[in-house]
């Protein structure tokens, strides 16, 4: 960020600058500089440097930032709800399941990240930060069914009706709680 501050105020400058030039460079061979319009800066116009845009659906949070680290890989969680509701709010991946630097650093994808949810952890970590709503156990049973992403043994949990975070096909499988490798 103070990168992209800096690099805009060398831009400016340098407008400025081929600005200033220009009347004294022309009143040699014509007097004539009332005709330059004069320098506007639109401000709201969006700036075209070569910085990558942040999605509009994440916001500009340090989290949502910091995110751009998975998305190398986890290129399919960039419209993903559960992770765009949190960024912006600077709850980011790692908030959840921690800085996880040996799982984004190995590229054989042998190391899970740090933290893994089973379905019967979820919960607890949902009302880390949220006390849970009341939900029939009519309604609990009849999401958790419309999940086919998930085994039918599988306890409803709290991302069966919110986001859409439960990949449909993995490459690499670990035991969510011992990190073992299956
Ligand atoms: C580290 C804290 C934290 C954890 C853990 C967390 N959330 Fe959140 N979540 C937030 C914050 C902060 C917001 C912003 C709104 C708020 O303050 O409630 C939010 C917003 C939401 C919203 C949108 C609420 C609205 O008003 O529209 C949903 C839905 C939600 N979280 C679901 C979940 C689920 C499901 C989990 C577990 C997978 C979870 N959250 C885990 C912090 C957390
Ligand atoms: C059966 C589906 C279902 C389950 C399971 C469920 N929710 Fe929700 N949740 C909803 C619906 C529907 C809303 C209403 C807002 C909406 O339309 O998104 C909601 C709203 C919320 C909100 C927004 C604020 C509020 O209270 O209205 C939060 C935060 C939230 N849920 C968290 C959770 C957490 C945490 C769990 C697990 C303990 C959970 N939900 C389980 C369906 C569900
Ligand atoms: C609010 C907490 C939270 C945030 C933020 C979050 N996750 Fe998760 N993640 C979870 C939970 C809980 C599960 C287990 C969900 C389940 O089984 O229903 C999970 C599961 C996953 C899974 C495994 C899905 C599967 O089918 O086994 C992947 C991959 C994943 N998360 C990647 C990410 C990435 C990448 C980010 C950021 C771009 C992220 N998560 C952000 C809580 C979070
Ligand atoms: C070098 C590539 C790479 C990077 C970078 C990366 N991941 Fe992963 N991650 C993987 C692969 C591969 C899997 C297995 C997914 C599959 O089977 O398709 C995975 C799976 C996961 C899972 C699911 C674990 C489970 O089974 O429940 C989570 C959670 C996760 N990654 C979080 C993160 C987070 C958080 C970051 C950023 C801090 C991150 N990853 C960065 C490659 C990567």
């Amino acid at each position: 960020m103070t990168m992209n501050r800096y690099r805009n105020a060398l831009l400016l400058a340098s407008v400025v600058f081929v600005f200033a030039l220009q009347p004294c460079c022309r009143r040699g061979a014509d007097d004539n500089t009332d005709d330059l319009s004069p320098l506007i800066i639109d401000k709201d116009a969006p700036l075209l440097l070569d910085e990558p845009e942040l999605s509009a659906t994440t916001g500009n949070t340090a989290a949502a930032v910091e995110n751009a680290a998975c998305f190398v890989c986890h290129a399919n969680y960039t419209e993903e709800p559960l992770v765009s509701i949190h960024a912006r709010k600077d709850v980011g991946c790692t908030k959840c399941h921690g800085k996880s630097y040996l799982h984004r650093n190995d590229e054989n994808h042998q190391t899970p990240p740090d933290r893994m949810f089973g379905a019967d952890t979820v919960v607890a970590l949902c009302t880390e930060c949220h006390h849970a709503h009341e939900i029939s156990d009519e309604k609990l049973e009849s999401m958790r069914k419309k999940r086919t992403d998930k085994p039918a043994s599988a306890p409803a949990v709290c991302t069966d009706c919110h986001g859409k975070h439960r990949l449909t096909t993995r490459t690499v499988r670990w035991n969510k709680s011992t990190g073992e490798r299956l």
